[in-house]
């Protein structure tokens, strides 16, 4: 795509960033879509994050993406932070308007709409859910649960107290409940589960994976894992094998990427096989 003098910017910050798909992804919906635009990956050290952060707004960006580990810093800086984003406590997105900046996080949204569109008959109102892990993905993932109207999770992390620190933090002024279960009962609380979401970093290339038994997991369970690379962790291999339902991570990165495209390029932009597939192939 050839810039004119009027192409909207934006792009990506994180340190470091070589590793992210998301100027990719942009990429393709800008081109896809004919946008007289461009979605920059900028490699941004920590303690230059807001020199840089204020350079962009000033030099006419329409906002950009953040990601680890600037999220927080992120939340900090922006002058307005939407109640979504200080729920979970980091921003992913950016909108500079005005010589004002707007942070929101659209990780939860973006968890969301990947099962939406690929479990469309989960209920999420009356869905026994175990989330396993505590960290920072499974803040994000157990507000877009509760968002989704979930009353009912179990939550369950290596270390307990990182698990009911989260699950107290979540519970206060939220609809349903947060149970903290034992790390070591985790096979066992998967009896009557209709959603099982893995946020911890087990199954990851490099790491481990999550030492798991399904055999008490119903087969009308849905199993989620926000881990991308790979695209079938060992947990999603193991539970399609049973015939459980599998919806990988990918999804999640996808569409948390849609309200800051569409705020940044005035347009809307769609998750299609396509894209899944142009974006592996990155
Ligand atoms: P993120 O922001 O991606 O969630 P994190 O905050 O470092 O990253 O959290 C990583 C999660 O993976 C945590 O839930 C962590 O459990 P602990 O809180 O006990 O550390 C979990 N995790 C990492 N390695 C693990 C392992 N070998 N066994 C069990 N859980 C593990």
């Amino acid at each position: 795509m050839i810039l004119s003098g009027k192409a909207r910017l934006a792009g990506v910050i994180g340190w470091p960033i070589s590793h992210s798909k998301s100027p990719r992804l942009h990429g393709y919906w800008l081109e896809a879509l004919g946008i007289d635009g461009t979605y920059l990956p900028l490699a941004i050290e920590p303690e230059n994050f807001e020199t840089a952060l204020k350079g962009l707004m000033y030099s006419g960006f329409g906002g950009v993406n953040i990601t680890v580990p600037h999220k927080e810093a992120a939340l900090a800086f922006c002058d307005e932070v939407d109640p979504l984003a200080k729920r979970i406590g980091a921003v992913n997105t950016i909108v500079f308007k005005g010589g004002r900046s707007y942070g929101s996080n659209t990780d939860a949204f973006g968890f969301i709409e990947n099962l939406r569109q690929s479990a469309e008959n989960l209920d999420f109102s009356t869905a026994k859910t175990v989330v396993l892990g505590a960290g920072g993905a499974s803040r994000g993932v157990i507000v877009a649960l509760q968002d989704a109207g979930v009353k009912n999770i179990i939550l369950l992390n290596r270390t307990r107290e990182r698990a009911e620190v989260l699950a107290a933090d979540l519970s206060s002024g939220a609809d349903g409940m947060i149970t903290v279960a034992d790390w070591d009962d985790r096979n066992d609380v998967l009896n009557g589960c209709d959603l099982l979401v893995n946020t911890t970093s087990l199954g990851m290339a490099g790491q481990p994976p999550l030492a798991l038994s399904l055999d008490k997991l119903p087969k009308s369970c849905v199993v989620t894992d926000i881990v991308y690379a790979p695209l079938i962790t060992p947990l999603l291999g193991m539970a399609e094998k049973r015939g459980n339902k599998i919806v990988d991570g990918l999804g999640m990165l996808l569409h948390q990427a849609r309200p800051g495209f569409e705020a940044w390029f005035g347009v809307k932009p769609e998750v299609t096989e396509d894209l899944r597939k142009f974006v592996l192939a990155g």
